[in-house]
């Protein structure tokens, strides 16, 4: 069997970027990618632990895969539950192959020549090659900007599954743009689990100096960042959000409950007055910034009345989109001594009744769009039409238009917007 690995990602933009890493890194070593479990040499799945029933499914799907073992394939574990259980995944699924955390990415040879079993933990000297990743898309470089996190919320596994915070220095992050540009990738995205709370250890720069930096790169026209802690939003920052033209209007902040006494107790920081406070200032200082966030409801402890505070804050903020999750007690996180937990159903009952006012102002929001006309970065074709172009506005909206199909893709181009969809807009490009 020659050599072809299939890899399977789960969780957030992190992950996402790591599997580009580990694909780039099997490539270089002359593996090809395949887009079916049963062609392939190697067997990869990219695993989350942020809630439990992530973690459930790893085990669902290993037992899917084992069938594969028969013909000789290996299988390996990676990301954070891989991470998180280390050795254990061992224990409870022996035929897996190798285990492989996502600060040890570098040393995948470890795994591959069956030096070891088990590779975890945050090595000093991590090493980051930019040059071998994988990127999937034609446009759009994520750029990782540091790795971990040392808000310690009450509910989170990050901590325990990423590391203490970690940023790359200013010089690399800017010659991976510089590259990233260079193959096409117009549009940089900036990661890092608390993005904006970026420090180069060398000379202290921040995260705002960075994105502006990032900004007026020769060749960039758009940059994204995820995601960002409230607590972490300077009003630098939002002057280089303001000034620089390339940064999108576009921002998720994850407020987690509209609720200052949840919010103590999740550790977040910050009540649900100066959340407000940023959204509005940044609204005032940028016309059209629109907002998404995440929400956990059913928090230990929470009472019917904080749970209204976060329906009257959605109410408020009318934030553009919204990922929202019943709480999920993680191991050795501090919320597990909070309390009785909220019972199942009313935890669902709240989400649900969420969902519900968000479908409203979603649609209110993309409705607001219909007859304007709308500056897209077009990106290829839609993958339910081929017929049907698709990008994305500068504030994150998926817009399918007809148009010129010999539009290169990273040109950004007027389309009128002619019909809101659920998720998306529809529309016409009026170049
Ligand atoms: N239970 C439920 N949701 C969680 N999140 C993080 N930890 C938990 C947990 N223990 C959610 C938060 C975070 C998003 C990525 O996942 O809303 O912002």
């Amino acid at each position: 069997m020659d050599n072809t690995f299939y890899i399977e990602t789960w969780g957030c933009q992190m992950n996402d970027l790591d599997s580009q890493r580990i694909s780039g890194q099997l490539k270089l070593r002359g593996y090809r990618r395949v887009e079916q479990p049963s062609d392939a040499s190697l067997l990869l799945l990219n695993t989350c632990s942020i809630r439990e029933k992530s973690e459930h499914k790893v085990f669902t799907r290993l037992g899917q895969l084992r069938t594969e073992k028969g013909r000789g394939a290996r299988i390996g574990v990676c990301g954070c539950v891989a991470q998180q259980q280390g050795e254990a995944i061992l224990k409870r699924a022996p035929y897996v192959d190798f285990v492989i955390g996502p600060g040890s990415i570098g040393y995948l040879d470890e795994a591959l020549e069956g030096r070891s079993r088990v590779v975890v933990g945050f090595p000093d000297d991590r090493h980051y090659d930019f040059l071998s990743l994988d990127r999937p898309s034609a446009t759009r470089a994520q750029i990782t900007v540091m790795e971990g996190c040392n808000k310690n919320c009450t509910f989170c596994i990050v901590p325990t599954t990423r590391g203490r915070e970690v940023s790359r220095t200013f010089e690399s992050i800017l010659a991976e743009t510089r590259h990233a540009v260079e193959t096409g990738h117009v549009e940089i995205e900036l990661l890092g689990q608390t993005v904006n709370a970026y420090r180069s250890l060398v000379d202290g720069r921040n995260f705002a100096d960075l994105l502006e930096a990032v900004a007026r790169t020769e060749g960039v026209k758009r940059v994204r960042f995820m995601t960002s802690h409230p607590s972490e939003v300077s009003s630098r920052l939002i002057d280089v959000m303001r000034d620089q033209l390339t940064v999108s209007r576009f921002l998720h902040l994850p407020v987690q409950s509209g609720s200052s006494s949840v919010l103590r107790r999740m550790k977040r920081l910050y009540t649900r007055e100066r959340y407000i406070e940023i959204i509005e200032t940044i609204r005032r200082e940028i016309p059209g910034m629109q907002f998404s966030t995440d929400v956990i409801v059913g928090f230990p402890g929470e009472t019917d009345d904080d749970f209204e505070q976060t329906l009257s804050l959605m109410s408020l903020v009318r934030f553009g989109s919204l990922f929202a999750f019943k709480y999920s007690p993680r191991p050795g996180t501090p919320a597990l001594k909070l309390g009785a937990p909220v019972p199942d159903v009313v935890a669902s009952n709240r989400l649900a009744r969420l969902f519900a006012l968000q479908e409203t102002i979603q649609q209110e929001t993309l409705m607001s769009y219909t007859g304007k006309t709308v500056e897209v970065m077009h990106e290829g074709f839609s993958r339910n039409d081929p017929s049907v172009l698709t990008g994305r506005t500068d504030d994150n909206w998926t817009v399918n238009y007809s148009g010129d199909p010999s539009t290169p893709p990273g040109t950004i181009l007027p389309v009128r917007i002619d019909e809101a969809r659920h998720y998306t807009l529809r529309g016409e490009a009026t170049n």
